[in-house]
């Protein structure tokens, strides 16, 4: 069968699939617009996609051949899945594989934003370091402060796990109890404004759903301690950027560390103005070997996928119902 690849993933994955099927991978090295991926993946049974590719209705319903759709990530919310599900068409992503590696990402944020890295690296490089000074770029402690985790999934629950070496109390937002950061942490579920008002670090890691659109507004902005640091890298809209730059202009919270924006890759200048933001282009997943095993995932549920089996990592089993 034919599968279409939207952008050059690692070889080793599109090696895979070429074991089994015949692979376009497309030859431009940037986001494909909707109309060039019906174009390009018109004839496909197969389609492997990423985050940065909008796979709605208009596009599913494009695809006459179309049997399978693998998503190069975890999230989906850029796959519309129900219709993919109307349609019979499974779809898959790659969980697991990213998960420390993303918590990793999570808590190079943390100490960037709460030891002003990022701040002090450009003081040197700009010649304004002129020797030790007891006022010079303070920032906040970690250990024994207070952890809060919004959406204590996979990736919630690796973050919270790595600071065991700093001894934290963690409070979790989550609809399900984690016995696993219970008895490991003695965390605490407690509801987003008892975290909010009381954690020191606020890790965000829910999908991007219509219940978490803006799930971090002005409100909830304002009753976060003065000296908080606020982490994204789940995805942008689960924060309203506007909100989130006035409270940090106005110092309302000590800072934040970002991976995703609201209108990515659209960086708002007066975010990219901030000191106290710390701003990295979406890189959660981004080490050789993770990505790798992105590839290799993404794979081979697109080949069990077209051979009519339920892909291992399949996020709407409902088809195979
Ligand atoms: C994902 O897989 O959803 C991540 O955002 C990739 O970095």
């Amino acid at each position: 069968m034919k599968v279409f690849v939207t952008r050059k993933i690692p070889e080793s994955g599109i090696n895979l699939l070429k074991d089994h099927h015949t692979v376009t991978v497309s030859k431009k090295d940037r986001v494909l617009s909707k109309t060039e991926i019906i174009d390009q993946a018109q004839d496909a049974e197969g389609l492997l996609c990423l985050l940065t590719d909008t796979i709605d209705s208009e596009v599913i319903s494009s695809l006459p051949n179309l049997k399978m759709i693998a998503n190069y990530a975890v999230g989906f919310n850029n796959v519309d899945v129900k219709v993919a599900t109307q349609k019979k068409i499974p779809v898959s992503n790659t969980p697991e594989v990213l998960t420390d590696t993303t918590a990793e990402l999570a808590w190079a944020l943390v100490f960037s934003v709460a030891r002003r890295i990022v701040e002090s690296d450009s003081f040197c490089r700009d010649g304004k370091f002129e020797g030790w000074g007891p006022m010079l770029m303070l920032g906040q402690d970690v250990t024994k402060k207070t952890l809060g985790i919004i959406g204590a999934g996979r990736i919630g629950t690796a973050m919270a796990l790595k600071s065991k070496g700093f001894n934290m109390n963690i409070l979790y937002v989550d609809p399900e109890h984690n016995s696993v950061l219970e008895s490991e942490l003695d965390a605490q579920k407690t509801d987003l404004s008892t975290l909010l008002s009381t954690s020191d670090i606020v890790s965000l890691h829910v999908p991007l759903t219509d219940d978490t659109y803006h799930l971090i507004g002005e409100k909830e902005l304002e009753s976060m301690k003065e000296t908080a640091v606020l982490i994204n890298t789940s995805r942008g809209p689960i924060i309203d950027e506007n909100a989130l730059i006035k409270a940090l202009e106005n110092n309302q919270i000590f800072g934040a560390g970002l991976d995703v924006y609201e209108q990515e890759p659209k960086i708002p200048k007066r975010l990219k103005q901030l000191n106290n933001a710390v701003i990295l282009p979406h890189i959660g997943s981004a080490t050789r070997e993770t990505r790798s095993k992105m590839a290799d995932m993404a794979a081979e549920n697109m080949i069990q996928g077209l051979n009519g089996k339920q892909p291992s990592n399949c996020v709407n089993p409902e088809v195979f119902e």
